[in-house]
């Protein structure tokens, strides 16, 4: 069993596990402690000097993210001496960076502007001409490096030693000539996470910049679906659109990273292109269509449902309560792309709902296998209507058209589709719009089994109805 140590923090009781970290404890506990070079998926460097404490007994002041937490201990960071020390260490941190938060993509969530508005430092100490470092700096991977803004926590450089093993950042020369080097264009998979941790707005994402003030957004706390892993995000978004999906903290699967492919998941749910109602093919063209012509064109044939592995449990469960234990159904999985596993977190299988799907597929007595697909495949006839749920994510369209080459020999073809018109497309007669991941609420089951939870945000497609809602039509 862990052991717990009991200990005072400016005066209050609080609880931690014993040999703990120290700054972490308080945080925990909900204390406020300035930190920038701490992070608790990072080794410790204790190089900011922010989290400053004195402890009873103890002559020297010390960082709390170097120390363990042990029974008894008395500790303080609310003294002067200790404000005094934050404040001196904060105006060094100041001292050559620009401050040029107008126009800095981390306003409103950086560490440096909180600290230095709090503590009143607005106007720089500095007498002597500032240092000046390279701006604007593209160092890969959709990350932007500004040099002069950097305050040298080396938490990027210990992410790219210690998480990615890649070692592409370094921090080159000494006193205020010191700085991020790029040894080599990053490279990694994991890159994206730079931005997050850089407690400044040193590192920033290529694809974030500029694009929205962090305080016109909100977040929607759900599930990765870019691969079987499952990893907790949030996505940021407003009634505009979303425009970031960053990690959340999951000990169980993703700890505090995800991966760079996982950073584009939300790109269809508010792109122009996305079909925002259901529509006809005229002639290569998509217009949009009347429901109850849909409905009259369906009538009297026989339909056969292709779904794809991105629908949740809830909506598989409606689907074959509704209309697929009586139909011909067949599962869609999208291919293995790169390794099994990359030893981080992401998996070549990118069906998210893999489990779910063939766990409502065996409940519905169907089969879920690609050789059920082949033989619905293998028996479209002329008097057929195929239903083509489109997987949310086609990280191979090549392989999702030769599906689509398949379906030809079928009178009718529908799409039911949460993104884009993809060219490929003009196969179908019609397009139905159907939810995304960030416009429903439901489950999946990752790679190990475990049950992860989507959640809507805004609605961007107004017109999108569940695939059971479709589903109902069919004559079956
Ligand atoms: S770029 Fe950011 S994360 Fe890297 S050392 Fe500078 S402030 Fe820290
Ligand atoms: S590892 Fe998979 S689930 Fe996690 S962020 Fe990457 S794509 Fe998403
Ligand atoms: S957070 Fe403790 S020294 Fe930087």
């Amino acid at each position: 069993m862990t052991e717990k140590v009991k200990l005072k923090w400016n005066g209050k009781d609080i609880e931690a596990v014993k040999g703990s970290n120290l700054l972490q404890a308080a945080l925990d506990n909900g204390q406020e402690v300035a930190h920038y070079c701490y992070h608790a998926g990072l080794s410790i460097a204790g190089v900011c000097r922010m989290c400053m404490v004195e402890q009873d007994g103890v002559p020297r002041p010390f960082p709390a993210c170097n120390a363990t937490c042990g029974e008894g201990m008395v500790v303080r960071n609310d003294t002067p001496k200790i404000k005094a020390a934050v404040e001196n260490t904060l105006q060094f941190h100041l001292l050559n960076h620009p401050l040029d938060c107008p126009v800095c993509d981390q306003a409103g969530e950086c560490g440096l502007q909180d600290y230095y508005m709090k503590h009143g430092q607005y106007d720089s100490q500095m007498i002597d001409k500032k240092v000046h470092k390279e701006k604007v700096q593209d160092i890969g991977k959709n990350v932007m490096l500004d040099a002069e803004r950097c305050i040298l926590c080396s938490r990027c450089t210990r992410f790219t030693e210690e998480v990615t093993k890649t070692f592409e950042l370094g921090i080159l020369n000494r006193g205020d000539h010191a700085e991020i080097t790029v040894n080599e264009e990053l490279k990694n998979d994991y890159a994206q996470n730079l931005v997050d941790i850089c407690p400044v707005g040193a590192l920033t994402s290529k694809d974030f910049r500029f694009k929205q003030r962090v305080w016109f957004l909100e977040e929607v706390y759900t599930t990765c679906i870019g691969c079987e892993t499952g990893c907790s995000v949030k996505v940021s978004q407003n009634k505009n659109g979303a425009y970031r999906v960053k990690p959340v903290f999951d000990e169980t699967v993703n700890g505090h990273w995800m991966c760079d492919d996982g950073r584009q998941i939300y790109k269809h749910v508010s792109s122009p292109t996305r079909l925002q109602v259901a529509s006809e093919n005229m002639n290569g063209l998509f217009v949009p269509a009347d429901e109850l012509n849909i409905k009259e064109a369906v009538k009297g044939k026989k339909a056969k449902f292709i779904l794809s592995t991105s629908l949740t449990n809830q909506e598989y469960e409606r689907f074959f309560h509704e209309v697929g234990s009586k139909a011909e159904v067949a599962l869609y999985t999208l291919p293995k792309l790169g390794a099994d596993f990359d030893g981080i977190l992401k998996r070549g299988d990118k069906n998210a709902n893999l489990r779910g799907a063939e766990h409502a597929f065996k409940k519905a007595g169907k089969d879920s296998t690609p050789a059920a697909l082949d033989k619905l495949l293998n028996s479209i006839g002329s008097s057929d209507v195929v239903y083509v749920v489109v997987p949310e994510i086609l990280y191979n369209e090549d392989h999702f058209n030769t599906l689509l080459t398949k379906i030809e020999k079928a009178s009718m073809r529908i799409a039911l589709t949460p993104g884009e018109t993809l060219s490929s497309m003009k196969v179908f007669n019609y397009l139905l719009p159907v939810p995304s991941f960030l416009e429903k609420e439901g489950d999946i089951v990752n790679f190990s089994g475990d049950i992860r939870k989507l959640n809507a945000g805004l609605s961007y497609g107004e017109t999108t109805k569940d695939i059971s809602y479709y589903g109902n039509w069919v004559n079956v």
